[in-house]
């Protein structure tokens, strides 16, 4: 069984509470994309750990872990993660890395910073240095996982000169930053880090490979949500990678998938953290509720998220993208004692002097600040629904609101989470 399991909105849908529910059906749990801008919450007996780049699945005892190709990864945060997850579980002989996968550089970090900082129209990044790995990485001037395990430093000085040097003047010149560490500095520590590391890495795809011919379980764990997709994303306000589910493909080698059911993890309600259009955001009383209610500040950067209502424009678009066969609805304990819940239901946009109506997300970032949502309200529900694990225990409300959801998008929620415990979870 292959499930690829990703978020259908903007991020933090609440993926890693739901992988690491899945996970003690599954062999091996893998992440295909992205980096440590990735913040993933798992709570387990009212323990809290957040994972940016080890996969939610780990603390499983049965799963092994992959981290694959198509990730970028800051070794020294996977050392740090490693250590805080080891305390917690034996994770000898579970974590594999891709020797193909790209570093994130401390320059790569750098220049994330001194562009977001320096931009007219920032993107909001989390500075981890993903887009820069990522320009690298197709530039052909990146580091790879195995490049470090090589026995003669001299190469990986070559190498690290090469990708460092144009940046290295820009930063000085352009970004006008003082005190940058030198080749030297950079490839001493990359080289130390080798050591620490090389249990780990190996050829991830040959792994999953055997894996997938033997049919073990593999979970696929998407990071970030597809409206941050590089292609389908609100471009360019989006992240740098393939969040989608075509993503798993290329960013772990399995092979072509003949049948994998794709979850879609979908929020009761939307946020997004970072810029970018977000045509329901409510920027008001109710935003700053589910917000606390939600508790909706970023796992990797305590930012503030902004929230706003569940829109079946964005969220088909998603599907469609996906190929999601099933929907994981989160966090519905959220919305309990609101008086009202909208859902947006399709866009009025006034464009010059022309007005219409559409159902389909625009591709030009332009036309966002001439949407105007057409909502459906909703009665909300007096009572709480935080950890009810029974539909049928649900408010009359809650169901109606599901079920409208569902219909409108022709997709079955299979699942419900009504808390962030394992447990907190209703099966349909
Ligand atoms: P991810 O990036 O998609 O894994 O999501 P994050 O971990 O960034 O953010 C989701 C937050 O919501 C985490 O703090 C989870 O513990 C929490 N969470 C997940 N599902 C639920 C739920 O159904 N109800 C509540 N109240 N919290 C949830
Ligand atoms: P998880 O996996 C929410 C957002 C950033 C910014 C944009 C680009 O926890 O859902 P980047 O650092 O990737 O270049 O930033 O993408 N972003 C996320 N937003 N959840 C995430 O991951 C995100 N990862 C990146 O805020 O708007
Ligand atoms: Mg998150």
């Amino acid at each position: 069984m292959i499930y690829v399991v990703l978020g259908t909105q903007w991020g933090d849908e609440g993926k890693a509470k739901v992988i690491d529910y899945f996970a003690k059906d599954f062999d091996y749990v893998a992440r295909f994309q992205g980096g440590a801008n990735a913040g993933h919450t798992v709570y387990v007996n009212s323990k809290k750990f957040v994972f940016h780049l080890i996969p939610s699945g780990i603390l499983n005892k049965n799963v092994n872990v992959i981290i694959g190709n198509g990730v970028v990864i800051d070794l020294e945060e996977f050392l740090k993660e490693l250590q805080m997850v080891s305390s917690e579980v034996d994770t000898k002989g579970r974590i594999f890395i891709s020797n193909k996968a790209h570093i994130v550089m401390p320059y790569h970090k750098l220049m994330d910073k001194a562009k977001e900082m320096n931009s007219g129209s920032a993107i909001g990044t989390t500075q981890r240095g993903i887009g820069p790995a990522y320009v690298d990485k197709v530039d052909r001037l990146g580091i790879r996982v195995g490049d470090i395990l090589t026995s003669d430093k001299n190469i990986l000085k070559e190498k690290i000169a090469a990708a460092y040097e144009i940046k290295n003047y820009i930063l000085k010149n352009f970004y006008k930053i003082p005190d940058l560490p030198t080749v030297d500095e950079i490839t001493d520590n990359l080289f130390s880090l080798a050591d620490k590391i090389k249990d780990f890495v190996t050829d991830t795809e040959r792994v999953l490979q055997s894996a997938h011919q033997l049919r073990k379980n593999i979970l696929f764990e998407g990071a970030q949500g597809s409206l941050l997709d590089v292609d389908f994303g609100t471009y360019p306000f989006v992240t740098s990678s393939n969040t989608i589910s075509g993503g798993a493909i290329c960013g772990s080698g399995i092979g072509a998938i003949d049948t994998a059911s794709i979850v879609g993890i979908t929020k009761a309600y939307i946020t997004r953290v970072g810029n970018g259009p977000f045509p329901t955001e409510q920027d008001n009383e109710t935003g700053e509720l589910i917000r606390q209610k939600g508790n909706e500040f970023g796992a990797t950067t305590g930012r503030k998220r902004k929230c706003g209502w569940f829109d079946l424009v964005a969220t088909r678009y998603s599907i469609g993208v996906n190929g999601v066969t099933e929907i994981f609805l989160t966090k519905l304990d959220v919305l309990d004692g609101l008086k009202k819940i909208q859902v947006c239901t399709g866009y009025e946009i006034t464009d010059g002097n022309k007005t219409y109506k559409t159902d389909y997300l625009p591709s030009s970032i332009e036309m966002y600040p001439k949407i105007k949502p057409i909502y459906k309200e909703f009665d909300g529900w007096e009572e709480k629904t935080f950890g009810v694990k029974n539909y049928l225990k649900l408010p009359d409300q809650a169901r109606k609101y599901i079920e409208y959801l569902e219909v409108q998008l022709e997709k079955k929620i299979s699942y419900i989470s009504t808390g962030f415990e394992r447990e907190d979870v209703i099966v349909r």
